[in-house]
């Protein structure tokens, strides 16, 4: 393999700061588009590390099974009739057929369409057809192979390799760092998987850096500072803190509150009740000592209250207003707000140059409330809103990675401000040793 990184600084417990980089970090644009590389991801990462499959709504009841598509193998995750959520992969034991090819409730049996061999919800095998013809065949010798299952508030992650360390220490500090947004009080609302003509990690370094607001997202300068935003990376996973509800230092005059207040509500005023396409009018007042911020937090917080009945008053403004960004090994991020949870993942689709882009959007609730039916749905590239900036994203993928085919075209080249796209290429590097 060619030498990926003219850059050596540490991977580990570091912290990389925008601008720290010696010189320029340079990754080899092949990774993208081999189809050799592509093989080698499928063995050593999608066949080996935690992946988010779907959320807990979707496998809520026993007999509920979701299929989790990765590459060119899947995993069932099904609901126990004993509560326990267990994961395997989609194949049947006698000729490799896969045995659900959907989503699916209140089954009381795995059984394969080809010859209607059937396990039960816990794995164990039930019944083969003929038996006789196999001669002495054991039960108990042919469960379906197991995987790892965890969850991480309400969402759902799988791993192939039964022997796979716990989730919890992989995601790790993640889930303490986002304790005070608890997580357990949302749920799926949407679960849409949009195929795109792009490897998995053109659409998730995407999603890995906000150097990209002046290009794609112009609307977004009035209302963020995408300049100023911490990134901090840990040995797998990063995190990025940007505060929205100001103006962005790339605007040379910055904005007055006016200006902040109608980018605000043109991006994402539906958290103030003021849905796409509304007019944003006059700039709410600002009392004394207080700040635009502080304004917007409590209207979402008013928000809430009146249309969803939940209350947000727990978190301030900081909580409400600065988006807490992380970004998991290898292939998701999770977008966090006190009001707002949004997640996207990027799986491998059939070849180097086809992948998935999943986004699963939750609504927040009160404490204990029920488990919903999302809505979860294959759907093509702009044919369904999904916000502004979203929707901008998804536009940009494609052009992003046709232009990686170039010849010339030897290795990408990446600053500080990058730095969670450099550390998914360096733990790439490690899993693939
Ligand atoms: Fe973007």
């Amino acid at each position: 393999m060619t030498e990926l990184f003219v850059d050596d600084a540490p991977v580990g417990e570091t912290i990389v700061s925008v601008g720290q980089v010696a010189s320029p970090v340079k990754v080899d644009a092949s990774r993208y588009t081999d189809p050799e590389w592509a093989a080698i991801e499928a063995e050593k990462v999608w066949g080996a590390t935690w992946q988010l499959a779907c959320s807990l709504d979707h496998v809520k009841n026993p007999g509920d099974v979701f299929v989790y598509e990765v590459g060119s193998f899947s995993m069932l995750i099904v609901h126990g009739r004993d509560g326990v959520l267990r994961a395997f992969q989609n194949a049947c034991l006698h000729r490799g057929s896969e045995i659900c090819e959907s989503h699916q409730q209140g089954l009381t049996e795995l059984r394969c369409p080809f010859h209607r061999w059937s396990w039960d919800l816990e794995g164990r095998l039930r019944e083969v057809p003929s038996r006789k013809g196999f001669g002495a065949l054991r039960n108990d010798e042919l469960p379906l192979i197991a995987g790892r299952v965890d969850t991480w508030g309400p969402m759902v992650f799988v791993n192939p390799d039964a022997d796979a360390k716990p989730l919890h220490d992989f995601l790790a500090p993640v889930p303490a760092e986002t304790a005070w947004a608890d997580l357990d009080d949302f749920r799926c609302k949407a679960l849409l998987s949009i195929p795109v003509k792009a490897n998995w990690k053109t659409i998730i370094d995407g999603f890995s850096e906000t150097y990209h607001v002046q290009g794609i997202h112009p609307e977004m300068l009035r209302m963020v500072d995408d300049v100023n935003s911490p990134q901090v990376i840990w040995e797998r996973h990063g995190r990025l803190r940007q505060p929205y509800g100001v103006a962005s230092p790339r605007l040379r005059g910055g904005a007055t509150d006016q200006e902040i207040w109608e980018g605000f509500v043109e991006v994402m005023g539906g958290r103030v009740g003021l849905g796409e396409g509304s007019d944003a009018g006059e700039c709410p007042p600002i009392p004394d000592g207080a700040t635009l911020r502080d304004v917007l937090a409590e209207m979402i917080r008013d928000h809430f209250r009146e249309t969803e009945g939940v209350d947000l008053s727990r978190f301030g403004t900081e909580q409400m207003m600065t988006m807490e960004q992380y970004n998991l090994f290898p292939n998701i991020t999770v977008l966090i707000f006190g009001d707002l949870l949004q997640v996207v993942a990027a799986r491998p689709g059939a070849t180097p140059d086809d992948g998935y882009m999943d986004v699963m959007a939750f609504d927040r609730v009160e404490p204990g409330s029920p488990r919903r039916d999302p809505v979860t749905a294959e759907i093509e590239a702009g044919s369904y809103s999904m916000g502004l900036v979203v929707d901008q994203d998804i536009a940009n993928v494609e052009r992003a990675h046709r232009g990686l085919h170039a010849p010339g075209l030897t290795h990408l080249t990446l600053s500080g401000e990058e730095c969670r796209i450099i550390n998914l290429h360096r733990n790439l590097d490690r899993v693939t040793e």
